[in-house]
């Protein structure tokens, strides 16, 4: 963790002093981040909670309140929409499942080691999954969650996630209005409960004459987040960028598929795993 100067850390130190007052008093005692505890007890790791509290402190550049009314509102959010399950109970829609995928680098340059991908190019021609936007942000939620389970807290070259769009096989010649309300509603759930969890996000196979929908959407991201974006006409040139990526289609060093490079076993962690024993027990009883 890096500070920039006596005050930044004073911020976090002060938020972290406040942090079981807050929960108790304005998040109902919901500790979970990530799968994670943010306060002392069984399944508590010092070092993660305090890495998690400090995301905070940065996206809002170390303005106390802003950072706690955040904090809270995102353990609010969790305690009602439920991520965890989202991730590791619920089951989607297969034409989702097999657009989403997740890929983990060890040897990738820092923090784009975990790589989320969703082919919504090959989504395009199959709308229905856009009708009920719940569902798609539980799936799409749920696979973000997933990415963050093969992140390591405690490691800074292996704290974020990259991203890939790849828009292969996309056509439209105006925007769809189930489309439009899933994608601004995860790009809002995303720039609320996940700051400072995105390294670099690319775009790739992107036909020229889509560049209109890269300024519309565009207009529902902060500043901070467009600037992680990278947008490829030519999907083969990501392997400038992720090396690791398959060399089919992607331009990347790996003779495996994509496919073949997807993890489909991301494990809960403990005190995750902890909370759907209490919340099974709960409802039995
Ligand atoms: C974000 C779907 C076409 C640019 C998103 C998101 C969805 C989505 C669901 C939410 C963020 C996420 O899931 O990570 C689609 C579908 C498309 C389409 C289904 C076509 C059928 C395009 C095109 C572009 C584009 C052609 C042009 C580059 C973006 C941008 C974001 C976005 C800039 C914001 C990303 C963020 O804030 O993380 N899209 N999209 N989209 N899309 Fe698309």
């Amino acid at each position: 963790m890096k500070f920039a100067s006596d005050l930044e850390k004073k911020t976090f130190e002060k938020l972290i002093e406040q942090l079981p007052n807050l929960i108790e008093k304005k998040c109902q005692g919901y500790d979970e981040m990530y799968g994670y505890k943010l306060l002392p007890g069984e399944h508590y790791d010092e070092d993660i909670a305090h890495a998690l509290v400090y995301k905070y402190c940065k996206a809002y550049k170390f303005q106390y309140d802003e950072a706690v009314s955040n904090l809270c509102s995102t353990l609010n959010w969790r305690r009602e929409f439920d991520p965890l399950s989202a991730a590791f109970s619920e089951r989607h829609d297969e034409t989702l499942n097999n657009v989403g995928l997740l890929t983990r680098y060890e040897d990738e340059q820092p923090n784009r080691k975990v790589v989320t991908w969703n082919l919504y190019g090959e989504l395009s021609k199959q709308k229905q999954v856009f009708a009920d936007v719940n569902k798609f942000l539980r799936y799409r939620v749920g696979l973000m969650e997933r990415s963050i389970g093969l992140l390591d807290f405690k490691d800074e070259t292996n704290d974020y996630v990259a991203q890939v769009h790849d828009y292969d096989g996309v056509s439209m010649w105006r925007m769809d209005p189930d489309i439009k309300k899933c994608t601004k509603q995860v790009i809002a759930v995303f720039q609320k409960h996940y700051p400072e969890m995105l390294s670099a996000k690319f775009f790739i196979n992107v036909p020229s004459l889509l560049t209109w929908v890269y300024d519309v959407v565009k207009r529902f991201v902060n500043e901070e987040t467009k600037r992680k974006f990278v947008v490829l006409n030519d999907g083969t040139k990501l392997g400038q960028y992720l090396p690791a990526a398959p060399s089919k289609l992607y331009g990347g060093k790996s003779k495996q598929t994509l496919l073949e490079q997807n993890v489909l076993e991301v494990k809960p962690t403990p005190y995750a795993l902890y909370l759907f024993e209490q919340k099974v027990g709960a409802d039995v009883e």
